[in-house]
């Protein structure tokens, strides 16, 4: 069956990452007619805008889009392409799984956990103003509708994949209203699964236990920023950001994207390890129902961490992107 997918290579290593990602798609045999689009600082460059109309009109038309990652420069500049996608599409739900990955050297061995972070509000509508000179107030908003809509997805994505546990993330302790009302809501919906537990820790305790003994956790429920920074904790634990895949989920439309940024500091160097970018497009073809591609592509990017002889530079070996692409290309 062939299948439509917006294509969003975005800028720093995306292309290289994105490339390499096509390479494998093409390799596993999945039929895709890619929609090549851009966003953030090549349609800014492009078109003025970070978001062009044409790749939401793009990505509303396929329902499916893979990207690559997007430059927002710090303290001034253009909004988060990444912000604007997520809100103007209503990917709510932040999907990310964190597991070990067998052959690859880390800090350990025994993590399989998936975070689920709310991904359209917190402190993420960028409103910020200067309410008295020097003095600026940044909004961070919690309604019950995207807080329960984020339960609900972390207790069904539970339900369906057999996970037994999930940890609520927050601050209420400071924030009794906002993290107050995503934790309340969290456990309502919590009662409709009898099946899985629910338990909830301060995000600050929560940071120590997940670098202390992460095989406690099965799945965090996450707002926007805590989940947002906890993703590249995690990715820590499990050997960096080069291996971590993720999904953008709403309730029409889908973006698979790693958790790694741009990486300015290596872009164009050929040495990305496009691992992140290439599992988030095997989370892309089971949503598309491939599960056979997905998991031939799964098994091959097993088998060359395991034979261990080809390994890009983040995760301690010489190997180029391009190099680590053709080891997978073998292997499949
Ligand atoms: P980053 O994730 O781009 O890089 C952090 C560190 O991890 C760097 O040392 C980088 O070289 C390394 N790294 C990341 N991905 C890698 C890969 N695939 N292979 C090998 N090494 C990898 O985070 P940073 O530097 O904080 O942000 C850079 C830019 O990316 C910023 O403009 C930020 O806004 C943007 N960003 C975009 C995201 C997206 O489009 N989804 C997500 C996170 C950040």
């Amino acid at each position: 069956m062939r299948h439509h997918v917006t294509l969003i290579p975005g800028d720093g290593i995306g292309e290289e990452v994105a490339e390499a990602t096509l390479e494998v798609l093409k390799a596993a045999g999945v039929d895709i007619q890619w929609d090549h689009q851009s966003a953030g600082l090549a349609a800014l460059y492009k078109s003025g805008t970070p978001v062009p109309k044409a790749t939401l009109d793009s990505i509303r038309k396929n329902g499916v889009a893979l990207k690559g990652p997007t430059t927002t420069p710090v303290a001034s500049g253009h909004r988060s392409a990444n912000v604007i996608l997520r809100q103007e599409l209503d990917l709510y739900a932040c999907i990310r799984p964190v597991k070990s990955v067998p052959g690859v050297k880390s800090r350990y061995e025994n993590v399989d956990l998936v975070i689920f972070r709310e991904n359209t509000e917190g402190l993420y509508g960028g409103q910020e103003l200067e309410v008295t000179k020097g003095t600026f107030v940044a909004l961070k908003v919690v309604t019950e509708h995207a807080c329960t809509a984020i339960a609900n997805a972390t207790f069904a994505y539970a339900a369906k994949h057999n996970r037994h546990h999930v940890t609520v993330g927050h601050k209420a302790n400071i924030l009794k209203l906002s993290d107050g009302l995503f934790l309340h809501r969290a456990y309502q919906v919590a009662e409709q699964y009898p099946g899985i537990t629910c338990n909830d820790v301060i995000v600050d305790a929560l940071c120590m236990r997940l670098v202390t003994d992460p095989s406690q956790f099965d799945m965090l429920l996450l707002e926007n920023l805590y989940g947002d920074i906890l993703s590249d904790l995690c990715a820590g634990l499990v050997g960096g950001l080069g291996l971590v895949p993720g999904a953008n989920i709403g309730n029409d439309y889908a973006v698979f994207e790693a958790v790694h940024g741009s990486a300015p500091d290596i872009a164009g160097q050929g040495l990305a390890n496009p691992t992140a970018l290439i599992k988030s497009a095997v989370m892309m073809l089971q949503h598309l129902g491939e599960q056979t591609a997905a998991a031939r592509i799964d098994t091959a990017v097993e088998s060359v961490f395991l034979q261990g002889h080809v390994r890009t530079r983040d995760l301690g070996g010489q190997a180029t992107t391009q190099e680590f692409t053709k080891a997978l290309l073998a292997a499949l």
